[in-house]
């Protein structure tokens, strides 16, 4: 039986996964190589120095940990600059509809996002009292393919990983709602994210009918 929602941020929710591509790139191009939109997939979900690393190896660049943590920053302040901006607008399509439907079906919701930015951007497309959990990258140790993220989330709702579903555009998020015991919806392409329960194109695709189809959120 289904209790609770847990939705990744970046991807799922609002578009700000643009936003982390166009900070990289910019990030490569200053360092004097191109990322592709391809190999930024392999960077969604994972935490901001993890990124850096991935971006240097394809890169062939190495560099000093205090050299990194100036390249993370100085992406981090690019990125910050996106998503100052950013608008109720940039919520994508269902998110808010479908997160209003599971409230009055008394489903709770969590946030299980890796950012350090994610209640910046909640609270500036408005979603920030939507949740009943919002746990972040503030919050956890281990980054996502670990399942941290997700169990904290669920303990703090109070109920149990199998009574939880997690939304994730990224496939280290599917691989950690997998390792938590989890159910999954994957937002995005479905030969890449091939491990979650049923891949979708949007949230907009799913309604409380087919989670409850999927994974019985009734007691039937
Ligand atoms: C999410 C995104 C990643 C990002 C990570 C950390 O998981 O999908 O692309 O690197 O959060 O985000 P932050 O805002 O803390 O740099
Ligand atoms: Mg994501």
């Amino acid at each position: 039986l289904i209790k609770a929602c847990i939705f990744d941020l970046d991807g799922v929710l609002v578009d700000t996964a643009v936003y982390h591509y166009m900070a990289w790139k910019r990030l490569a191009l200053e360092l004097g190589f191109d990322f592709t939109q391809e190999q930024n997939e392999g960077l969604k979900g994972i935490s901001r120095m993890q990124s850096l690393e991935i971006l240097l190896a394809e890169g062939g660049l190495v560099f000093d940990e205090a050299a990194k943590l100036k390249l993370a920053d100085k992406k981090n302040r690019w990125y910050c600059e996106y998503i100052e901006k950013m608008t109720a607008d940039e919520i994508l399509p269902g998110a808010a509809s479908l997160l209003k439907e599971l409230k009055s079906n008394g489903i709770k919701t969590a946030l299980g996002s890796a950012s350090k930015n994610a209640e910046t951007i909640l609270r500036n497309t408005n979603l920030l009292s939507q949740f009943d959990a919002i746990v972040d990258g503030n919050n956890i140790t281990k980054a996502k393919p670990d399942p941290q993220v997700f169990l904290l989330a669920a303990s703090q709702l109070k109920v149990k990983p199998e009574e939880c579903v997690v939304f994730e555009d990224a496939r280290a998020g599917i691989a950690a709602a997998v390792k938590a015991g989890m159910h999954s919806v994957g937002i995005g392409n479905p030969a890449w994210l091939n491990q979650a329960d049923i891949v979708v194109p949007a949230l907009k695709d799913i309604s409380i009918d087919t989670l409850n189809n999927l994974f019985h959120t009734k007691g039937t």
